[in-house]
C-alpha cells in the first residue's frame, strides 16, 4: 500500500506526524509530496499534486493537510476521479470509506489536534468499501465529471 501525502505551510509537522505514525503502525510506503518549509507554500499546488498520483495509480490512497483541511480537499476534488473527505471525526471518516469510496482524506492542522489526526486516519485507513448500493451513486458522480469535460 502507498500513500501520498501533501501539506501547505501551515501544516509541516502535522504531515511529518502522520507520515511517521502510517509507517510505523501500518508499515505502508508513504510518499512526500508536499513541503517540509514554513516559507508561504499554496495548498493547491499540493492538493493537485497528491491527486494526480492517486488519480494515475503512482499511490493508492492520498492525505492532504492544511490550516482547515478545506482548501486543500476542494483542489484534490477538481482532478477526475477524486473524492477527497474533509474530516474533523472519525465517523465520517469511516463512513466515507464505507458509503463513498473516498480515495484521499483531508483534515485541518489548525482544527484537529493530533491524536485525534491519528485515530481519523485510522478510521480512514481501515474503512472499507461495501460496494452494493453505493456503488450506483458514485457511478453518478463519475456522469457529473463526463458532463463536464
Ligand atoms: C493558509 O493560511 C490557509 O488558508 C490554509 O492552510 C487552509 O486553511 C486553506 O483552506
Amino acid at each position: 500500500m502507498k500513500i501520498a501525502i501533501g501539506n501547505d505551510h501551515v501544516a509541516v509537522e502535522y504531515k511529518q506526524m502522520i507520515r511517521d505514525y502510517i509507517q510505523d503502525t501500518y508499515g505502508y510506503e508513504v510518499i512526500n509530496v508536499g513541503t517540509d518549509s514554513h516559507e508561504r507554500f499554496d495548498y493547491p499546488i499540493s492538493g493537485e499534486a497528491v491527486a494526480n498520483m492517486v488519480a494515475n495509480g503512482e499511490a493508492d490512497a492520498g492525505i492532504v493537510i492544511c490550516g482547515t483541511g478545506v482548501g486543500i480537499s476542494i483542489a484534490a476534488n477538481k482532478v477526475q476521479g477524486i473524492r477527497c473527505v474533509t474530516c474533523s471525526e472519525p465517523y465520517s471518516a469511516s463512513l466515507s470509506r464505507q458509503h463513498n469510496n473516498t480515495n484521499m482524506l483531508a483534515f485541518g492542522a489548525r482544527v484537529v489536534g493530533i491524536e485525534l489526526a491519528k485515530m481519523i486516519v485510522d478510521a480512514w485507513l481501515t474503512g472499507k468499501y461495501e460496494g452494493g448500493r453505493h456503488q450506483r451513486r458514485i457511478d453518478m458522480i463519475k456522469e457529473i465529471e463526463e458532463r463536464q469535460k
